[in-house]
């Protein structure tokens, strides 16, 4: 099975979410659980853009030795020289460089004609190749870019000493056929195009994120880029613990496999939900509350029967203990049996009709029946004659 780099980003593109900001200490808390998560790459953030970022990027650089650290800079010296000086302690120092790629990009933000972009990309990627060992050097908005305007520029790059080549969907515009075409066509026609890694890094804003980098690896991404809980600027960026597990669960579609600890998870999770303030949604693919809660009847039957019945992801798997029985207005009578059990009360068939009927008239007024609620129904239950 081929291995497919991790690269989190939470720490640089996921800190970027509005309203959030990760202090010294909590960032260096997060890097640490990256590490004890797997990732291959870690962007612990954009030295240049403030003194705090610069600090805890260098903490991070200097502490954490089981991965690459990397850091943003854009096209320019001064980014590139500030990045060294925060990333040179790390185990493996790797610069990200970027410059847009777009005709929108070009012309309005970085009013550059594009030979003037190739030519700065090629200079400053060659200058950061003078202190990195690795440099990835990234097309901002490559989706919305020329095709052979990026075969050009990738190949430049390349020769500059660029040994990771990243096509950012940077405005979540893109779809799975698409950015598959787009990673094909530039495999096949950059001449040195051996000689780099290709990475994917997707954002979320048509939701289609996660189906991008996993079209993108089934073309020749060998690098997926994303944050945890997918967090990140406006609609947020690829959630890489749903790539992961994809690949995980989906082996026979994808041959494809990452070094992540899956089992860490939810604690990484939990952490990043905690120290950033975003609230991770109960509906949320692999790491929601309700990820592996069942509430209807039917479900909780079949699960009680045959767990496969209706989960595909065991929750052990991802760090979480177990699944969740929720006892809700649509559950039957299998799942009440077996809570009532689990609460150790054995009743008559005649009691557990009643103390089911009280449950039921309960859940016209509560949306979820507590252990609490149940342990009150089943000992007045128990307790009448
Ligand atoms: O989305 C984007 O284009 C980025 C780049 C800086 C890689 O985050
Ligand atoms: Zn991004």
């Amino acid at each position: 099975m081929a291995h497919v780099n991790v690269f989190d980003t939470t720490l640089r593109d996921g800190e970027q979410s509005a309203g959030v900001n990760l202090d010294r200490l909590e960032k260096v808390e997060i890097a640490k659980q990256l590490e004890r998560l797997g990732v291959d790459i870690m962007e612990a953030g954009f030295p240049a853009s403030s003194q705090a970022d610069f600090e805890a990027v260098k903490e991070i650089a200097d502490t954490v030795r089981g991965c690459s650290v990397t850091g943003l800079a854009r096209a320019n010296k001064r980014d590139i020289d500030i990045a060294w000086e925060a990333l040179k302690g790390g185990a493996e120092p790797r610069l990200h460089v970027f410059i847009a790629t777009s005709p929108i990009h070009m012309t309005h933000k970085l009013k550059k004609t594009p030979d003037e972009v190739v030519e700065k990309a090629v200079e400053m990627v060659a200058y950061a190749k003078e202190k990195f060992p690795y440099v990835q050097f990234s097309a901002e908005d490559a989706l919305r870019s020329d095709q052979d305007f990026l075969v050009h520029i990738i190949e430049k790059v390349i020769d500059a000493g660029a040994s990771v080549i990243n096509l950012p969907d940077t405005v979540g515009f893109t779809t799975p056929d698409e950015i598959g075409r787009l990673f094909r066509y530039v495999r096949e026609n950059v001449p040195n195009i051996d000689k780099a890694i290709l990475s994917t890094h997707n954002h979320d804003d048509l939701g289609m994120a996660v189906s991008n980098s996993l079209a993108a690896i089934e073309n020749g991404a060998r690098q997926i880029e994303g944050t945890i809980n997918g967090i990140g600027e406006r609609a947020g960026n690829a959630a890489l613990e749903e790539i992961a597990v994809a690949l995980k669960i989906r082996q026979d579609r994808f041959d494809f496999e990452t070094g992540l600890v899956l089992k860490e998870i939810k604690r990484t999770s939990d952490l990043v939900s905690r120290l950033t303030g975003m609230q991770v949604p109960g509906n949320k693919a692999v790491v929601g509350r309700n990820a592996f809660a069942h509430e209807s009847g039917i479900h909780q039957d079949g699960m009680l029967k045959e767990s496969t019945t209706y989960e595909i992801i065991t929750p052990a798997m991802v760090g979480i203990d177990s699944n969740r029985m929720v006892l809700g207005k649509h559950s039957g009578r299998h799942a009440f049996k077996q809570k009532a059990e689990e609460l150790g009360f054995e009743l008559s068939e005649n009691k557990l009709k009643e103390a089911f009927e009280s449950f039921k008239t309960l859940t016209g007024k509560k949306k979820e029946v507590t252990d609490d609620d149940l342990f009150a129904i089943l000992t007045d239950t128990q307790t009448e004659d």
